[in-house]
Formats: structure tokens, sequence, C-alpha cells
């Protein structure tokens, strides 16, 4: 049965010392809850990584980098590659986040880069896929969505592909309050299920954790995690609060 993983995404948010902090709330209230049936993973900002995974209960939370390089290694001042994501003790690196896109200028060709040394280096990429307000309204995030993904993982080999989660997150959706309905999500969560079906075939699509995020906190996730097709959660602002994670996290 595929994984339902919560995870939080930190962004550019915590000192080290925060951060540390806020890990070891997160691994002692999972700890003290006896949620089982979750994965749960905290997406800290580089500098943290190593801290955060010393201080976690590591067979409870999971932690992600929120990028890697497109290089391997080499002459790239200021990039973190895959292999010194893993070498902190990571296991999962969030890629393709909308932000990234918009900010960074990171291209379907960066992500393909990035995903495939993730992936080379046995970390768990979170490939995240989501649509402006704009594409919304226009009815045009299937084709947008689709898009995204045959860009980018949708190259991979079965097997490579199997080994990663996706999240959706719809753009309009992200730190504005407004999270898409349930409907909504479930929708979008399914039709992508259907595209990898199509693509890779049964089996590796009810195996694939797809995620939604967006606006997602204790109080919406326990109806969005309802959905058959809704694996959990990436989540921003709520995941920097101990207890509002733990809500969501307890949310299945
Ligand atoms: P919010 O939960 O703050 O809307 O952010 C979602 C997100 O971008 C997670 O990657």
């Amino acid at each position: 049965m595929r994984k339902k993983i919560v995870a939080g995404n930190w962004k550019c948010n915590t000192t080290v010392q925060e951060g540390v902090e806020l890990a070891k709330s997160v691994s002692e209230l999972v700890a003290k809850s006896g949620v089982k049936n979750v994965v749960v993973v905290l997406g800290t900002p580089f500098t943290h990584i190593t801290s955060v995974v010393n201080t976690v209960d590591t067979k409870l939370v999971g932690v992600a980098a929120q990028n890697c390089a497109a290089e391997a290694k080499g002459a790239f001042t200021g990039e973190v590659s895959a292999t010194m994501v893993k070498s902190t003790g990571a296991e999962y690196v969030i890629l393709g986040h909308s932000e990234r896109r918009e900010y960074y200028g990171e291209t379907s060709e960066t992500l393909n880069k990035k995903v495939t040394l993730a992936l080379a280096n046995g970390l768990t990429p979170i490939y995240c896929c989501g649509e402006a307000l704009s594409i919304r309204e226009a009815n045009e995030q299937n084709t947008y969505v689709k898009n995204q993904l045959d860009e980018t993982i949708f190259n991979l080999s079965a097997e490579d592909f199997s080994k990663l989660a996706i999240a959706y997150e719809p753009i309009w959706a992200i730190g504005t309050g407004v999270t898409a309905s349930t409907a909504q999500a479930q929708e979008m969560l399914a039709y992508i299920r259907g595209l990898i079906a199509d693509k890779f075939g049964k089996v590796v699509a009810e195996e694939t954790s797809i995620l939604y995020g967006g606006s997602c906190n204790a109080k919406n996730a326990p109806e969005l995690f309802s959905q058959p097709d809704i694996d959990g959660g990436l989540i921003g602002g709520a995941s920097l609060k101990a207890e509002d994670f733990l809500g969501i996290i307890t949310a299945y």
C-alpha cells in the first residue's frame, strides 16, 4: 500500500537553533502520539539539516532538503549537491517547488537533472507541480500540470519513477489561506494518478504517494486526507509550529 506522507516545508524560516527546537518538539510529539501510519518529513534549510537529523528520532521523522544542485559537483559556488544532501543523513529532497520555478528560474531541463541526481544518490524526491491562478481561471490546469509532468518526471524509467513522491500545490493556494476545495484537490490528484497509470501502468500509479499542498492546516486536513487519492500533504506555514503540524499528521 502506498505511503501516507506529511512533509513540512520550512522554506526560508528559522535559525538553526529555532529549527532544532522545532524539530525536537515535532519528534517528541510524534513519539507521544504513537502515530505509525504516516511518514513524517521535515524540509529544512540546508544549514539546518545535519543538526535536525541529529535531533529527531530518525525512525519517526525523516528530513528533506528543499532543493539540490543540477550538477553533481565542481565549480558551482553556492550550490549544494545531491551527494552532499545525502551525506547529511537526509532522505528526501523537495524539487520543483513553484517558488523555485518562479523566483529562481528553474526549468524542466534543470529539474530533470536535479531529479536524476537525487535518485542516483538514493534520495526520495518530493516533486512539486501546480498551476497559477490565471491557468485555473482559464480551466487549463490539467493540461498545465500534465505538461509539467511530461517534461520532467515522466521521462524517468518506471523503476526510478516508483521511488519518488509528487506534491500538487496550486500556486493560488500557497500561503494565501485559500486552500483548494477538497473536490478540486481530489480531482487533480486522481487526474495525476490516471496520467501515471497511462504512462507507467496501474501498479506504479497505485503505489505512488501524491500529496496536496497549499494552505493545508489541522482544520482542513481531515477532510482533504479523507479523499481516496490524497496521500498526505506538503505543509508550509502550518509546519512551523509543532502542535499545528502534529494536528495535520494525526488527521488520518
Ligand atoms: P502553505 O502551507 O504555507 O500554503 O505553503 C504550502 C507550500 O508551499 C508547501 O511547499
